[in-house]
């Protein structure tokens, strides 16, 4: 197969995970015979900084030109504590999302057995947490409009909006999950206060009648955010509107033990974009002591979701299986008495692993 990648780095640690990342694409494709070109392309801000804009015209029409894009993260503290900053390297992201038209964020949330000591949460109560968070990606608060503030600067307002449409197309990725996985999909909203939330449910209880294999719960956010604490095991598909899942996927990566470790698809309109969850760490950039597993992971879930090849992304997992055992692990998720190892050494081990087996 021919596949066409655009590599965007971004800041802070982004160049560094994303070069193992980028490692262990190669490997693969090199050992399953697939053609693979790439170019790079710049954002956040990186390109804020060369061209003044943190998502390019130049590197939108390479993701749109590509099959399938790998990102890094993006962010930077000079923007962060200037607020009256007027370009910022989070707008490239969303503006990525809406002319990529990526509608669906998927994040799966999977426990490590040798990193459950490492979770907030109590062993019994993690142990074998699996589920999926669908976050809806390009509307609701993010992006509703008007947004702004009074004229004597006094009242500021922020508007939520959705569709029909954008609620039925989020919802169905939701349950088609649903059907490929334990059939249990909550749907999470505010429906008691928000007439967005209402217009959720309305959809939700329509659709129920074209999935009836899958059971459908409905659960308010503040509930859901309890519940994920109390009991990970509860979940299976969750599927929500963008700044809801924005904080409960947060809250759901560091149930597992590490941030480092969870990958994501966005999927939609155009081109597919797989980025590690954990953002552009500026602390650690440069000193080679980042977890790269998270790319590594975003890569096979590239594999999976953007390619369909099923076989290439099992074989990035059982990697990444295999160096966590071995304990070839960076000093984030390293266990007590071992050296931690470096982001290098630890994406090198993997695209060793890959090449021989
Ligand atoms: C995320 C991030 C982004 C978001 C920021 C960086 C704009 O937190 O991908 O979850 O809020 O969506
Ligand atoms: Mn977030």
């Amino acid at each position: 197969m021919k596949l066409k990648i655009a590599v965007l780095p971004g800041d802070g640690i982004g160049p560094e995970i994303m070069k193992q990342g980028l490692e262990v694409t190669k490997a693969i494709c090199e050992k399953f015979g697939h053609e693979l070109s790439y170019e790079y392309g710049i954002c956040g801000a990186q390109a804020i900084d060369q061209v003044g804009n943190p998502y390019p015209e130049e590197t939108h029409r390479l993701c749109m030109e590509s099959n399938a894009v790998l990102f890094g993260a993006v962010g930077d503290p000079k923007f962060d504590n200037n607020p009256s900053a007027k370009v910022r390297p989070e707008q490239g992201l969303l503006a990525m999302r809406k002319r990529l038209g990526l509608y669906a964020n998927i994040r799966p949330i999977t426990t490590f057995e040798s990193l459950i000591h490492k979770s907030p949460l109590k062993d019994e109560l993690v142990r074998g947490a699996d589920f999926m968070c669908i976050r809806e990606l390009t509307g609701g608060l993010y992006f509703g409009r008007p947004q702004g503030r009074s004229e004597d600067g006094t009242v500021a307002y922020d508007t939520c909006v959705y569709s029909r449409e954008e609620i039925e197309r989020i919802l169905k990725v939701g349950f088609e999950f649903a059907m490929k996985r334990r059939k249990k999909l909550t749907v999470v909203d505010k429906a008691n206060i928000l007439a967005t939330s209402r217009l959720w449910r309305e959809i939700a209880k329509g659709m129920e009648k074209e999935y009836p294999e899958v059971e459908v719960e409905y659960m308010f956010v503040d509930n859901a955010a309890m519940r994920m604490i109390q009991w990970p095991n509860y979940f299976d598909v969750i599927v929500t509107e963008n700044m809801f899942g924005d904080i409960l996927t947060d809250e759901a990566s560091v149930i597992t033990g590490s941030m480092g470790l969870l990958p994501s698809a966005s999927i939609g309109t155009y081109t597919s974009v797989f980025e590690p969850i954990h953002g552009s760490w500026p602390q650690a950039a440069g000193k080679n002591i980042a977890n790269p597993l998270a790319t590594i992971l975003s890569a096979a879930m590239m594999f999976d979701y953007a390619f369909n090849l099923k076989e290439e992304a099992t074989l990035i997992q059982e990697a990444v299986d295999a160096s966590m055992s071995q304990n070839i692990r960076t000093s984030d998720i390293q266990v007590e008495g071992e050296k931690g190892y470096s982001t290098s050494e630890v994406g090198e081990w993997i695209t060793a692993y890959i090449k021989n087996h």
